[in-house]
């Protein structure tokens, strides 16, 4: 006599669905197609049959035990995704909840910079803009008027990647500059922003690193011209610097994305190869700017009889450099606790121009 298949099915199948975690479903797969399981039984019943009745029942069991066998592969994936899921509830981290005082990291002095001069420029209504790491061509050079054989291609040491499906070479941004063509290209005028990010170049020695930070600012209206570029970037300079009547000064220079450029300078003395920022006999340049290159605007899409504006360019470490003492640039990516240790920030102290930019 052999047991009727379609319960032993629905025993298996409702054993499978039941289990309610790995283990259980593991218990239910031996008993059901193990070794000492219930098809394996059924499989032996075969050999009491009748030859003519043998064909059909071998048939059956089989299709019962890839029923079974389906139900379980399921039910496995099921239960794999809920203890994912519940693993994900349980582990999960809030990164937006304030850090323990009593925790022991710093804030790295790139981020504390970054967020000195983001707080600065926030505050004369500037907003923050971000592009991606890697870059077209383009927008690296094109269209910030550094056509294909201008001599700055070379300057830059570029990191190229292989050739695209158009046949040219996508780059990791060597400035911050290509973000001004990616806002200019999404945004209409008024424009203010600034845009702090990673840039990359193939140079590497004490004072260079493959890849360092820069911050980018970019102002597009109908008005504004020479003269808010000095204020404000004389602004930046005190504030950051926290020196009140620190000399600043613009001196002429060239970039292609600008006209007129200048490059600005900050008072420091040099004594006994000590640098001292503020007043005294010395300058040293710390940024690039100028007046948006009419060709510039016009590559965006942005009529340059109406529309007008500035740009400028400074590396974040060197400022940070400067303000805090640092005197190596190799050390900021070395990862070294103990130099994190001395030059890092507390966490808790939230740069702001009332409060104190760093304490
Ligand atoms: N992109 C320039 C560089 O990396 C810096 C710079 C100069 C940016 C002048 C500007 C600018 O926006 O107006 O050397």
């Amino acid at each position: 006599m052999t047991e009727d298949l379609g319960a032993v099915q629905a025993d298996l199948l409702a054993a499978v669905q039941s289990a309610g975690d790995l283990k259980a479903l593991e218990s239910a797969r031996l008993a059901a197609i193990g070794k000492k399981g219930r098809v394996g039984a059924l499989m032996q019943a075969l050999g009491g049959l009748p030859p003519e009745q043998r064909k059909d029942y071998g048939q059956a069991v089989n299709a019962l035990k890839q029923a079974v066998e389906a139900a379980i592969e399921l039910r496995k994936a099921d239960l794999e995704a809920s203890a994912l899921d519940a693993k994900l509830a349980a582990e999960q981290v809030d990164v937006t909840l304030p850090i323990r005082s009593e925790v022991e990291g710093r804030i790295h002095p790139i981020s504390q910079t970054i967020d000195e001069i983001v707080q600065i420029f926030g505050q004369m209504g500037f907003q923050v803009a971000e592009g991606p790491d890697l870059e077209d061509d383009w927008k690296n050079f094109t269209a910030l008027n550094i056509p294909e054989e201008h001599p700055a291609r070379q300057e830059m040491d570029t990191f190229y990647l292989r050739a695209g499906e158009d046949g040219t070479r996508p780059v990791l941004r060597t400035h911050t500059s290509p973000v001004q063509i990616r806002t200019m290209m999404s945004e209409k005028p008024p424009i203010r922003v600034i845009v702090p990010g990673r840039t990359f170049r193939s140079d590497h020695d004490a004072t260079h690193s493959p890849m360092f930070h820069q911050v980018e600012g970019l102002v597009i209206d109908e008005v504004s011209h020479m003269g808010h570029l000095k204020g404000c970037l004389i602004e930046f300079c005190r504030t950051f610097f926290e020196i009140s009547d620190l000399p600043v000064r613009f001196r002429n220079s060239h970039f292609p994305f600008t006209e007129p450029s200048a490059e600005v300078d900050i008072g420091c003395t040099r004594t006994n190869g000590e640098l001292r920022i503020g007043h005294g006999d010395d300058w040293l340049e710390i940024l690039g700017s100028g007046m948006v290159h009419p060709r510039v605007l016009e590559n965006c899409g942005i009529d340059s009889n109406k529309y007008q504006g500035f740009a400028f360019g400074m590396g974040i470490e060197r400022i940070a450099m400067l303000k805090y003492g640092i005197p190596d640039l190799r050390t900021f990516y070395d990862s070294d606790l103990r130099w994190l240790k001395h030059y890092g920030f507390v966490p808790l102290d939230v740069p702001g121009t009332l409060g104190g930019l760093h304490r």
